[in-house]
């Protein structure tokens, strides 16, 4: 990763007028002027440039927001960075922008359970289709564009089977068929791919996981380019979402070591994932490891790096005794929210992955997910080494 992007981390926000080092946090619903002329400048100032930070309402943001959206969208190298008060939220803006009723969308398989929810059982209520593709056949997703088409949403790695999917072919497909595009990039974020940069239009990324860091904060962002920034803004406009001035603080001041904590992430997922390929009881290492060819040859590809959420395929006739796995380990809490700089384990229920139609899963195989946070990577692999003779 360029040494601009690590040492633009370090200086980016900083606020000389209130001679602070981080952007202070302004929690305003009145933003007050002086006079009915001055608030007409204001607003005409965003009519001229509505990525400018002008703001004449506090739902609209503040000087903290706007402090946020200019690091993000430097990061992304996108044209503007919309921001929301959870992942999830700029999940749904980014489909609420683009997609109307009679429209289709075509996702895939593997994607985030909620946003599965979301796009296959409520959109359907506004006459919106949903069709999943299977993110390791791209003639499946050709085959499945049609004339109604309207958006494709790739998430990448795919939610707790992590496939790696050819992204620019995707990308040519929805070019040649004048289709929009986003991509959920929580996993890699733009430290590690640039989707928007890349060629996708949107680019989700949950802050509250590895931007935040800390395990203490929910947010989300959603970076666009020039083609589709007019359709988000209206939509941004219309739906309230607003991420709080405290929370974009807290994101701020997160993503100072965004780079340090995902490169030490990647080095003890690396380590782990080596020492997990070795067990006969792990049919696959759900990580892109140079053991794992497939996943490492599409990563390699696209990524510069790795994060630190990866899946195992637990062999095992006894569904209880990778429960003992699991709950045995000492040093990974059993919980949801991922990127913080703790270490996480958690069984991976088939029942909660939704209707998936390409579960790639062999009778007998479970899966596990674990996230491998910054402790010391020696105890992380004793703690798996003395639990992992539970599986029977
Ligand atoms: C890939 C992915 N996208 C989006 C989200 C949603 O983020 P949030 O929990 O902030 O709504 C999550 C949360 O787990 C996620 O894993």
């Amino acid at each position: 990763m360029s040494k601009f992007f690590k040492t633009f981390l370090k200086h980016a926000g900083k606020d000389f007028y209130n001679q602070s080092v981080n952007p202070p946090v302004v929690r305003a619903s009145t933003l007050i002027f002086k006079s009915i002329d001055d608030i007409r400048k204001m607003q005409n100032k965003a009519m001229k440039d509505p990525i400018g930070g002008h703001f004449s309402y506090g739902r609209e943001g503040s000087s903290t927001i706007f402090a946020l959206q200019k690091i993000l969208r430097t990061l992304e190298e996108s044209y503007q960075v919309f921001l929301s008060p959870t992942g999830f939220g700029s999940v749904f803006l980014a489909i609420f922008s683009v997609v109307r009723p009679g429209d289709e969308i075509i996702v895939s398989d593997p994607v985030y359970s909620p946003t599965r929810a979301l796009t296959e059982n409520f959109l359907k209520e506004f006459n919106i289709k949903t069709v999943f593709y299977d993110p390791n056949n791209i003639n499946d997703l050709k085959n499945k564009i049609s004339k109604k088409t309207k958006l494709i949403f790739v998430e990448n790695p795919g939610s707790n089977t992590f496939e790696f999917q050819d992204l620019s072919k995707i990308l040519s497909l929805a070019k040649k068929n004048n289709i929009f595009t986003a991509m959920d990039n929580t996993w890699g974020t733009p430290y590690f791919i640039k989707p928007i940069k890349l060629g996708f239009d949107m680019s989700i990324v949950a802050a509250t996981k590895y931007y935040s860091g800390h395990s203490d904060v929910m947010g989300g962002s959603l970076a666009v380019n020039k083609r589709v920034f007019k359709y988000v803004e209206k939509a941004n406009k219309v739906s309230g979402l607003r991420l709080s001035p405290d929370d974009a603080y807290l994101i701020t001041r997160g993503l100072r070591t965004l780079d340090i904590r995902l490169d030490k992430h990647q080095e003890n997922a690396n380590k782990i994932a080596s020492f997990l390929i070795k067990n006969k009881k792990i049919s696959e290492v759900l990580y892109p490891i140079k053991k794992n060819k497939k996943k490492y040859k599409m990563w390699k590809k696209y990524y510069s790096g790795s994060s630190g959420l990866l899946g195992l395929k637990v062999k095992s006739k006894n569904k209880r005794s990778v429960f003992k796995f699991v709950n045995s380990l000492k040093l990974f809490g059993y919980g949801y929210s991922w990127g913080g700089f703790e270490s996480l384990a958690l069984y991976q229920d088939v029942r909660e992955q939704g209707n998936r139609k390409f579960l790639n899963l062999q009778k007998d195989e479970h899966l596990v997910r674990l996230h491998i946070g910054l402790e010391d990577p020696k105890d992380l692999i004793q703690d798996l080494k003395r639990s992992l003779r539970f599986i029977k």
